[in-house]
């Protein structure tokens, strides 16, 4: 039997009227916001959302307010018909939004979302207005589809959870779920931008789960002092010759707030340059 399609929709306020009518039927709606590229994590987020919801929208839009100047909004993969074919391979996804950048910020769009706290360090450090552009294209894709529940990956930490901190500062009644990191085979955590990696630092890019495992394994064998776990990571990672450490971290999983111990749960994150492609990992120590 053929897979059925997803409906592509570039209007927001049609897609908007399309799941109004179907929440007056008493439907619940999923949403998986994306820039496409999609791949196993991705579509992890949608299974999950057709297991938990009745109706499903994946939106797919290279959002140009959360990349900087000089950063690769530009080179950013956009391959719609991949990624539809991608998503009729799932099955089961109602609605594609895919609209332009005009859609989503007409002439004479002038208005900010800025999050605080969780923005503050890490990414926020390196990528200062990050952050407010994701926080904006978030809210404006919650207004428009009205979801009961969202999805994100693990994968970035961070931006998950500046999303629930949106969610409980502004009271927006939506339901966020945070699924797990989806890998490679061999470690490196799936993401649209391994596309950018060369074949020899594709073999070196693993490193970085590499250096989470090892971290794991001194936590789980007492080690306890922060700096000394962050330090043993760092020598690992700079074994792999195209690297550059942007940063290594051991946070409070929910203030991100940097640990000088671990002693109860915390994240390890970590950012690092394979060449000149930027990878992003975490680990979440129980
Ligand atoms: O994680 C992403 O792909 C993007 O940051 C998101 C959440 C779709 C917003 O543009």
């Amino acid at each position: 039997m053929a897979a059925i399609q997803p409906e592509v929709i570039n209007n927001p306020r049609v897609l908007s009227e399309r799941l109004g009518a179907l929440r007056r039927e008493g439907k619940t709606i999923g949403l998986v916001p994306t820039m496409g590229a999609l791949h196993e994590g991705h579509l992890s987020l949608v299974r999950r959302s057709k297991s938990l919801c009745d109706v499903t929208v994946v939106s797919i839009f290279v959002n140009p307010t959360q990349f900087a100047p000089g950063e690769d909004y530009e080179k950013y993969p956009r391959v719609l018909d991949a990624d539809l074919a991608c998503l009729e391979s799932v099955g089961g996804v109602d609605f594609v939004l895919a609209p332009a950048p005009a859609d989503m910020y007409p002439e004479g769009f002038d208005a900010h979302v800025h999050i605080g706290g969780v923005t503050r360090r890490l990414e926020g450090e390196f990528r200062p207005t990050h952050f407010d552009g994701v926080a904006l294209v978030v809210l404006k894709l919650f207004n428009i589809s009205r979801a009961d529940t969202a999805f994100f990956g693990q994968k970035d930490y961070q931006q998950a959870a500046v999303i629930q901190k949106m969610v409980r500062d502004l009271n927006l009644p939506i339901d966020i779920r945070v699924c797990p990191i989806v890998r490679e085979a061999d470690g490196l955590a799936m993401s649209s931008r391994n596309k950018y990696l060369s074949e020899s630092e594709r073999k070196e890019a693993p490193i970085l789960k590499k250096s989470l495992d090892l971290a794991a394994r001194l936590v789980s064998g007492g080690a306890t002092d922060a700096a000394e776990i962050k330090y043993r990571m760092r020598a690992l990672i700079e074994t792999a010759p195209s690297s550059a450490i942007d940063y290594i971290s051991i946070a409070d999983p929910d203030t991100l707030e940097e640990l000088d111990a671990v002693e109860g749960s915390a994240v390890i994150l970590l950012a690092v340059r394979i060449g000149t492609t930027r990878l992003i990992d975490n680990m979440i120590l129980p």
